[in-house]
């Protein structure tokens, strides 16, 4: 198993791109098993993730062929041979479970194990199932011969309804909307997910003749249609690798321009941030992130489904403020479990207290550096964050989670002067 080898790297300065988005590309896989045509996905991301999609699909009998040079997929599902996702595929990401929608309504059936993924909650799936059922599918709960359990929705066909998420969730939102694209009639999604990747999607089943409207507000209104074509698209920027360099610039209280990413989907880090006392500029080749005249101040962060700020950012911005002086406090409200990375920052010299789904932050502390270890992708990359600015080595072990959702990060942070090797 790779450890990262992390050490204080001063301020970072320089010019960084980010890749395409991680939880946009695997929708966008997805939504190529809706089409018997070749579909095209350009600026894909380099991601461990991918390959596991990749493997997903020509599980059901697609051809896929990554071009990881010129970064592109192009997938061709003429033919599905078998609709249930292979436990080892789904037990390494939870995104499989977004191949279900697809499944259904081309296929009529669909079979997933019920999904693991990172450890920041139980994350059940109950919002995608209610939707299939809302759409007509039967659902059944199926135990495997080795005991674990699958849910498998079938449907001869599916028709329009409308649907309510109690919570706005990502996955349950792309998953109804693909689900939706192929079914007789109306579908209205309320209370939906308005995430960037949620409208990247809407965007590329529009491309291929989808009737999609009102993706990235919370009421979405797909018309089915009779078929789907293929089409090309290209990934948007990952808004959370941008907030993760974004974060790398303040801790390190440097002086870093972000390129390639779009200033819309960080409008709330950026807000964030600036209240801190950073300055974040936005230029023409990107956003600017450096320190003001004064040292940074404290604020406290609460996490809400977008456009609030990320969760996916919250481990990051929680190791930023362990550095700066003063009280902050952190609302974690999307995952009841998403502080497993206070313990390992907590070892590096921090002052976290953690109740509940809060966490109290006495900052200024001086980190040094220790042997930690990633629990899951945002808290691994909140541990090189914290290495970089901590007084010795910083080890980080399980770093296969951070390769899952960061494409080229060790020689990323290079090129901006961080000083991180992988062992
Ligand atoms: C997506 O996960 C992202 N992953 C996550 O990013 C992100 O943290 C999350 O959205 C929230 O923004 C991808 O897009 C691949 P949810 P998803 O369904 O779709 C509850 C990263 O680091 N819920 O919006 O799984 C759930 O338990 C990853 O890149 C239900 O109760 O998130 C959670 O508390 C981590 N029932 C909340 O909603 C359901 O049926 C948000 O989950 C579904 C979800």
């Amino acid at each position: 198993m790779s450890k990262f080898i992390v050490n204080n790297s001063g301020p970072l300065q320089g010019f960084v791109e980010v890749s395409g988005s991680k939880n946009a590309v695997l929708p966008l896989m997805a939504a190529t098993l809706l089409t018997r045509d070749e579909c095209r996905i350009t600026d894909v991301p380099e991601l461990m993730d991918v390959e596991v999609m990749c493997g997903l699909l020509r599980s059901f009998g697609a051809e896929v062929h990554w071009d990881m040079k010129e970064r592109s997929i192009s997938v061709k599902a003429d033919s599905i041979i078998d609709t249930y996702a292979p436990r080892d595929l789904v037990s390494k990401m939870r995104a499989s479970v977004v191949a279900m929608g697809p499944l259904l309504v081309r296929t009529g059936n669909a079979k997933i194990p019920l999904p693991g993924g990172c450890a920041i909650g139980d994350r059940p799936i109950d919002l995608h199932i209610k939707g299939f059922h809302a759409l007509g599918a039967d659902i059944r709960i199926t135990k495997e011969e080795s005991g674990h359990e699958c849910v498998e929705a079938s449907a001869a066909k599916l028709v329009g309804t409308e649907i309510y998420l109690d919570t706005p969730s990502v996955g349950a939102t792309e998953n109804i909307i693909m689900a939706a694209s192929l079914a007789d009639g109306i579908t209205i999604i309320e209370n939906a997910a308005q995430e960037p990747e949620i409208v990247d999607l809407a965007n590329y089943m529009n491309k291929m003749g989808a009737r999609i409207k009102g993706a990235g507000t919370d009421i979405i209104k797909v018309e089915g249609v009779e078929s789907l074509h293929g089409a090309v698209h290209s990934v948007i920027p990952d808004r959370i690798e941008a907030g993760t360099f974004m974060l790398a610039a303040a801790i390190t209280r440097g002086d870093v321009t972000i390129g390639n990413m779009l200033t819309d989907h960080v409008k709330p880090i950026a807000a964030k941030l600036r209240e801190c006392g950073c300055i974040v500029e936005n230029t023409l080749e990107g956003t600017r992130v450096s320190m003001g005249p004064n040292p940074p101040v404290a604020t406290d962060i609460k996490t809400l489904p977008y456009p609030g700020f990320p969760t996916d950012v919250q481990p990051q911005f929680m190791t930023f403020l362990t550095t700066v002086q003063g009280a902050s406090m952190i609302l974690e409200t999307v995952f009841e479990n998403r502080f497993m990375h206070i313990g390992e920052l907590n070892k590096m010299g921090a002052d976290i207290r953690e109740d509940g789904r809060r966490a109290f932050i006495s900052g200024s502390a001086k980190l040094k550096g220790a042997e930690v270890m990633a629990t899951d992708l945002r808290a691994g990359a909140a541990l090189v964050l914290a290495g970089l600015v901590a007084e010795g080595d910083t080890v980080i072990s399980d770093v296969y989670h951070i390769d899952r959702g960061y494409d080229s990060i060790i020689e990323k942070f290079k090129s901006i002067g961080g000083s991180i090797q992988r062992i």
